[in-house]
């Protein structure tokens, strides 16, 4: 280990080192206990739409296996954790009908962690909408945004004793690009005027379920996790400063002025098409209520050019060196890591931010019964590094939740690429086996813990 324990003072005491997952991603049981279908489910299930027609049915089967999981968290030393609730397991139909059974089960996995010493961080919304909401469209349906509201109240209320820590959304950009105006992501819609709508409601349920949560009186704290992402200029030639900030404006001011500015950017409507018709009222003021804490997912960076040839990609074209990829084709940059939390609490906001993922994907094998993931740990302990030289310049940073505890369902690529911490072997009755990085993160934050001890 090569981190000494002044180097570990740079971080707080009580840092949250941790690690993520989301319901649709592990649990499996999808007809199980009166769950409702999601998207996803929908979507996995329809032809090309994922790697070898992979479906979330089985998953890591994390719904039986949950106690086993916890347990192993518990012997790595990983005391923080990152998941998310299943709508369709709570509201089968997104609305009306409560489901007792399934909120029987978070009831058990949350007791289950805290007898471990496990503290939980949970996600309201890891993209599993339940489907009859998307029978009567979905994020393209302003009501979709109340019924969340009433969903994270009830999460509120049955959770808000054990959970002190609550994201609404994450990634609300992936879906409604990745869901509404590729189609790569459930529900699979490619129309940018209605991707603009879904950013809009997505945002508008964000704010209504924060001001639930405030009216609760409750003691916590409440955020939303954005994946963003460090986007430079391949030169400073003017086009190519201006081809920048068209990326940027797409991938990470679309949600963060919003958010923290109370305002869309000028110029995204010829981006991602027009939400104008969706604004309401006081929605703006509604989406851009205070916050405790903004969570940011990092795992690749962008070096973009001028190119007018590519009418698609927003006349830009990405001119990232590629020397060094993960299993993903994502170019690796730590420094990325750095700049853009830098860059977040000198623009945007001087609340708590906190890593809710960063991790990546690499082909894993398991030889002579070890998994001996070098470039994953090597990807890791120079991201750590960055998020120290962010924190050495000031930016308020409060946690790391490293993606992910477990190989799991990676939504359109379904099992062929692993992130996990811990390998699961699918062949062989979906056996855990912790990989080197999991040992090398154990050994990390006891070291941690000792360092400030
Ligand atoms: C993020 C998602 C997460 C996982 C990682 C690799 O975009 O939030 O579910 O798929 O990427």
């Amino acid at each position: 280990m090569e981190f000494d324990s002044q180097w570990f003072r740079k971080f707080p005491p009580d840092f949250r080192w941790g690690t993520a997952t989301a319901a649709y991603q592990i649990e499996g049981a999808v007809h199980e206990d009166g769950r409702g279908p999601s998207i996803w489910d929908t979507f996995s299930h329809t032809p090309d739409k994922t790697w070898h027609g992979d479906t979330g049915d089985m998953a890591c089967d994390h719904y039986h296996r949950y106690q086993e999981d916890v347990e192993l968290m518990r012997q790595l030393g990983f005391d923080h954790y990152r998941f998310s609730v299943a709508w369709p397991r709570i509201f089968p139909t997104g609305s009306g009908a409560l489901n007792m059974d399934g909120v029987a089960f978070y009831d058990r996995l949350l007791d289950t962690l805290i007898d471990a010493g496990i503290r939980p961080v949970l996600t309201l919304y890891h993209w599993d909408l339940p489907q009859a909401l998307e029978d009567h469209g979905g994020w393209r349906n302003r009501d979709t945004a109340y019924y969340f509201r009433d969903y994270a109240a009830l999460m509120f209320d049955q959770f808000g004793d054990r959970v002190d820590t609550w994201i609404t959304h994450n990634e609300p950009w992936c879906t409604a690009v990745l869901g509404h105006l590729l189609g790569q992501h459930a529900p699979g819609i490619q129309d940018s005027t209605q991707a603009g709508m879904v950013a809009h409601h997505l945002l508008l349920s964000h704010g209504l379920a924060v001001a639930a949560y405030r009216s609760h009186a409750a003691q916590g704290q409440i955020g939303i996790t954005l994946n963003l992402s460090a986007v430079y200029p391949a030169s400073n030639r003017p086009e190519d400063l201006a081809a920048r900030d068209r990326m940027d404006t797409m991938l990470n001011r679309s949600f963060l002025d919003p958010l923290f500015l109370g305002q869309y950017p000028s110029g995204l409507n010829e981006l991602l098409g027009s939400g104008d018709d969706a604004i309401q009222g006081d929605d703006l003021a509604e989406i851009a209520a205070p916050l405790d804490f903004l969570g940011i997912n990092y795992y690749t960076y962008q070096v973009i050019a001028d190119d007018p040839e590519h009418a698609e990609l927003l006349g830009t074209r990405d001119v990232t060196p590629r020397d060094e990829v993960t299993d993903m084709g994502w170019p690796v940059g730590p420094h990325g890591l750095t700049d853009l939390l830098r860059r977040i609490h000198q623009q945007y906001t001087r609340i708590p931010l906190m890593v809710t993922e960063n991790g990546a994907a690499y082909p894993d094998r398991v030889v002579d019964g070890q998994v001996r993931d070098l470039a994953r740990i090597s990807y890791l302990e120079r991201h750590i590094r960055a998020l120290a030289d962010a924190l050495n310049s000031g930016v308020d940073v409060r946690g790391y939740y490293l993606w992910s505890l477990l190989d799991n369902f990676e939504w359109g690529f379904g099992y062929s690429k692993r992130f996990g911490l811990v390998y699961v072997d699918y062949e062989a009755n979906r056996r855990r086996l912790p990989k080197d990085s999991a040992l090398w993160y154990s050994d990390f934050i006891r070291a941690f813990r000792q360092a400030w001890a």
